[in-house]
């Protein structure tokens, strides 16, 4: 049959585009299909795209408001709301009309509608039947709510709502100290609101490093940003011009309550796959609702599924990886994804940046390891840019010295943990980085001398 398709895919997010680009560049016949108006996902529509250029804007703001008198520019202020978040729309159309552009080049079938799986062969979009030799689920993830707090997007709400507000609020209560509430609850206390952050945990940024943590946590409280870690909240009461918030310790104790003109619902996300027909055709899932896979493969034959709806990190670059991969398989070549060098990078001023194994990990797998660390403060162009706070730290091997990982709070450490990357991909020695020449002044210095002191010959500069 001419018009079956070798692979359709459902959701056109970094996995799903992904997926149908490189498909597309096998030269398989391939259709995404996608409910949403724009392609990109949450990624660029609702996640990493907006937020990051709030994120940009609001940084600059908060520059010029508190340092460039430090460095003799004195300049005048005035923040025009509707014009950042017009600037942050218009990115987001040029990105997501991108992908239009890379999927015509790429000869993939933009289809627009709500995908249904009937069976393993036929994908059925708002009625039309659509036939193919495999399914590609890449439907995503949606926000984890709290029962008893129902998100409305303009009072309480998720971050969606978080990007799109029409004034700053005067206190925002962020419930959970995760990605989300410190980079959107930075954004908004850039802007002036106070913004309070209420963690189940006693530390922020689960899964992290320790000591970015800690340091991070204390970063953020010197910034203004208020915290109530080892808390839960268990009501938002709506009164007419206020929202009041209940919170208690965590391992119970007595209820404090205060006053909030918004709240941010941030306390994880969940895979989404409702109205897709995975129990008709007994595509199984586990108890959290993630796609059970096998190198990418349910378990009903060809049907394969990616990104946030199976587990692992919910990240934009991990779901990419998983797409291309998942493309190359079905292609008869040999799709591959190493998970331990999927980066992490939280954007917030400074950033923080994970790679591999952390400290506790490595002591709770047994592995001997030895950590070279090197302080921001002692970097020339991080002092330049007056841009001190932070560390880089890096784990190598005791016996070998191939690094483990590395763990990162500082200025630009979103970029500079690329260099661990490859770096880690190669199997590279602390000694090996160590050795290779890093240009004067930057900031990249740093990690060139994090991956000396694994040795103990760093230099301070
Ligand atoms: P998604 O991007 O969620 O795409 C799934 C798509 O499928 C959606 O467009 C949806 O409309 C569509 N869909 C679902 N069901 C159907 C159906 N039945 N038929 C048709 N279409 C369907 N990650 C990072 O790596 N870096 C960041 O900086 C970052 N920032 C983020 C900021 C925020 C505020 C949020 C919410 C997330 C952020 N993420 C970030 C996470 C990132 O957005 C996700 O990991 C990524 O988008 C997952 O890609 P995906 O393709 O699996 O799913
Ligand atoms: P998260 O998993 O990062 O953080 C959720 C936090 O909420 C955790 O610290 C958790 O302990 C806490 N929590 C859970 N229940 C709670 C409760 N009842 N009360 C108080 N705290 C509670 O989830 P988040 O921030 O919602 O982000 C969702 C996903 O989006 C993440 O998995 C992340 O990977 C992705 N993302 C990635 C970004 C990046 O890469 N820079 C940016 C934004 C999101």
């Amino acid at each position: 049959m001419s018009d079956t398709y070798d692979l359709v895919i459902i959701g056109g997010g970094p996995g799903g585009y992904n997926c149908a680009i490189r498909a597309g560049q096998l030269g398989l016949k391939v259709a995404c299909v996608e409910t949403r108006k724009t392609l990109g996902g949450t990624c660029l529509n609702v996640g990493c795209i907006p937020s990051k250029a709030l994120l940009h804007s609001t940084e600059l703001y908060e520059a010029a408001n508190k340092d460039f008198a430090g460095m003799g520019i004195d300049a005048t202020v005035k923040l025009n709301l509707p014009k950042m978040m017009e600037s942050k729309a218009k990115t987001v159309d040029q990105l997501t009309k991108g992908i239009e552009f890379l999927f015509k080049k790429n000869k993939v079938d933009h289809i627009e509608g709500f995908g249904k799986i009937v069976d393993a062969n036929t994908v059925d979009v708002d009625g039309k039947k659509i036939k193919t030799k495999n399914i590609v689920i890449a439907t995503g993830s949606e926000v984890a709510t709290l029962p008893g707090i129902e998100i409305d997007e303009e009072r309480i709400i998720s971050s969606t709502g978080a990007l799109d507000l029409k004034k700053v609020p005067e206190k925002m209560v962020v419930i959970g100290g995760g990605v989300i509430g410190l980079e959107l609850g930075s954004v908004w206390r850039r802007l002036g609101a106070e913004v309070t952050v209420v963690e189940f945990l006693d530390h922020i940024l689960p899964g992290m490093d320790a000591e970015v943590q800690k340091t991070g946590q204390r970063i953020l409280k010197k910034q203004g940003m208020k915290f109530h870690t080892g808390h839960k909240v268990t009501a938002v009461e709506k009164l007419k011009s206020k929202l009041k918030v209940t919170m208690e310790p965590s391992k119970g104790g007595e209820a404090t309550t205060f006053d909030a003109d918004v709240v941010l619902v941030s306390i994880g996300r969940r895979p989404f796959t409702e109205g897709l027909g995975l129990e008709t055709v007994g595509v199984a899932t586990d108890k959290r609702g993630f796609i059970e896979t096998n190198h990418f493969k349910t378990n009903v034959p060809g049907i394969w599924a990616v990104g946030d709806c199976i587990k692992g990190p919910m990240l934009a670059h991990k779901a990419e990886e998983d797409g291309c991969a998942v493309a190359e398989l079905i292609a008869g070549q040999p799709g591959h994804v190493d998970y331990n060098l999927v980066p992490g990078v939280v954007y917030t001023k400074p950033e923080m940046a994970n790679l591999g194994q952390t400290e506790q990990e490595l002591k709770e797998a047994g592995i001997p390891y030895k950590s070279g660390k090197f302080i921001f403060m002692a970097n020339s162009r991080a002092k330049a840019n007056h841009e001190t706070d932070g560390f880089i730290k890096i784990l190598a091997h005791a016996e070998t010295d191939e690094i483990l990982g590395a763990h990162m709070i500082g200025p630009m450490v979103g970029e500079m943990i690329q260099e661990i990357c490859v770096a880690m991909a190669f199997r590279a020695s602390a000694e090996d980085i160590a050795r290779v020449c890093h240009a004067h002044p930057t900031l990249s210095e740093a990690v060139r001398q994090a991956a000396m002191g694994v040795n103990g010959w760093t230099m301070q500069s």
